[in-house]
């Protein structure tokens, strides 16, 4: 059984160290992060999986961006530890906070990442919206958590306002 947490402060650490482990070196040059430097993550939404001794199994967190203004969430990284992945816990991750996300109030949410991996969850390709480069158009996935909410909406993603 894994116990499904909102990440705190003091588990910064631990789940960076995780991302190094699950992703290649020199991710932080990703543009992606660009949008993340000195912007907060959404805390509600940033999560953990304990596994029962104690230790980080699985990891997501999500910051708030904008595309022309509107509001959208932006997913990642999520990671999983390599001695437990293929067991669920990254679908688990998603699904779990995606709910939440909805609940929330959130509209929209993006990510770059992998779709063969992304469409279960109802991502497919943002056509009209574009990633700070160097990013692969065909990573920029998008799900609607509220009808339409992804129509219409094209342009470069930005830092959230204020950040
Ligand atoms: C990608 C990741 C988060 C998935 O979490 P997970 O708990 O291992 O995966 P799940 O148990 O939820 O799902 C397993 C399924 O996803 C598939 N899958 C996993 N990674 C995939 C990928 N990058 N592309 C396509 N399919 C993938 C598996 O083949 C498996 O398929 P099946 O259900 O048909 O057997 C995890 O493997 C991980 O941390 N990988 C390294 C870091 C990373 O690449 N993160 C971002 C992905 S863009």
């Amino acid at each position: 059984m894994y116990q499904l947490e909102q990440e705190t402060p003091a588990d910064w650490w631990e789940v960076e160290a995780l991302y190094d482990l699950c992703f290649a070196p020199g991710r932080t040059a990703l543009s992606s992060y660009r949008l993340r430097d000195g912007v907060p993550t959404v805390a509600a939404l940033s999560a953990v999986l304990r596994d029962p001794e104690g230790p980080v199994a699985a990891a997501i967190r999500y910051w708030p961006a904008e595309v022309a203004g509107h509001d959208v969430l932006l997913l990642g990284p999520v990671a999983v530890h390599p001695t437990r992945q293929g067991e669920g816990l990254g679908a688990f991750l998603i699904t779990e906070t995606l709910r939440e996300a909805r609940n929330l109030g959130w509209d929209r949410v993006m990510l770059v990442g992998d779709a063969p991996y992304y469409r279960r969850f109802g991502f497919r390709k943002l056509e009209d919206v574009v990633m700070p480069p160097p990013t692969n158009p065909d990573r920029v996935l998008g799900v609607a958590l509220t009808a339409g909410a992804w129509n219409g909406i094209t342009g470069t993603v930005t830092k959230a306002r204020g950040a």
